[in-house]
């Protein structure tokens, strides 16, 4: 099924998508276990407390071939220790597919792990164009006091490998380190 985009409008000062057949998901803290160094300050917090939610509009099935899928993320600030809110991450499930995002709204970062586990960051704010290759992990967080809203296009067999992450993590964390983020790497 194909339904016409011209039904949609995304807010460029928000990035709010509004229209028909757009989902909406949350992961609360009570969704993030294992996600963050310190367990033990994550499950001090209050579990329904919003870390982020995603809009997405997809126009076709998930997993054909040859589609695109259009999103926004929305990152609340926060800390887990002295890890910033972020996304839980992934890989995409099919490797060679890759993603664009742009900032519109907050401060944060995209934390990208190639295949070889080099773990880099590249700070984003309004504007900010990010180009996720193939084959590389990533995640973002929010380093700012603002929500931080993120549009992202990716194809629609890509998909979503959450396992390998929540497996191994990344090779790095980002810290908040005497103010500034730093990416930290992983004993
Ligand atoms: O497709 C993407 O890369 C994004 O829309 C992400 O799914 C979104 O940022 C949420 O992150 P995650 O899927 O890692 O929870
Ligand atoms: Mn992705």
């Amino acid at each position: 099924m194909t339904e016409a985009s011209a039904q949609r409008k995304v807010s460029l000062s928000s990035g709010e998508i509004v229209g028909p057949g757009v989902q909406c998901i949350s992961r609360t803290i009570g969704n993030m276990k294992g996600i963050y160094r310190d367990e033990q300050s994550r499950a001090s917090l209050v579990p329904e407390t919003l870390v982020y939610r995603v809009q997405t509009f997809c126009p076709v099935e998930e997993g054909n071939e040859g589609g695109l899928f259009w999103g926004t993320t929305f990152v609340n600030p926060g800390m887990v220790g002295d890890e910033y809110f972020m996304t839980k991450g992934h890989h995409h499930a099919k490797r060679s597919r890759s993603e664009f995002y742009l900032t519109v709204a907050g401060a944060g970062a995209l934390i990208l792990m190639d295949e070889s586990r080099n773990t880099v960051f590249e700070p984003m704010s309004a504007g900010t164009l990010h180009y996720v290759s193939a084959y590389t992990a990533h995640r973002i967080a929010n380093t700012g006091n603002a929500v931080l809203s993120v549009l992202a296009c990716w194809p629609s067999d890509a998909g979503h490998d959450y396992d390998s992450i929540a497996r191994d993590g990344f090779s790095a964390r980002l810290r908040n380190i005497n103010g500034s983020p730093v990416l930290v790497a992983e004993p």
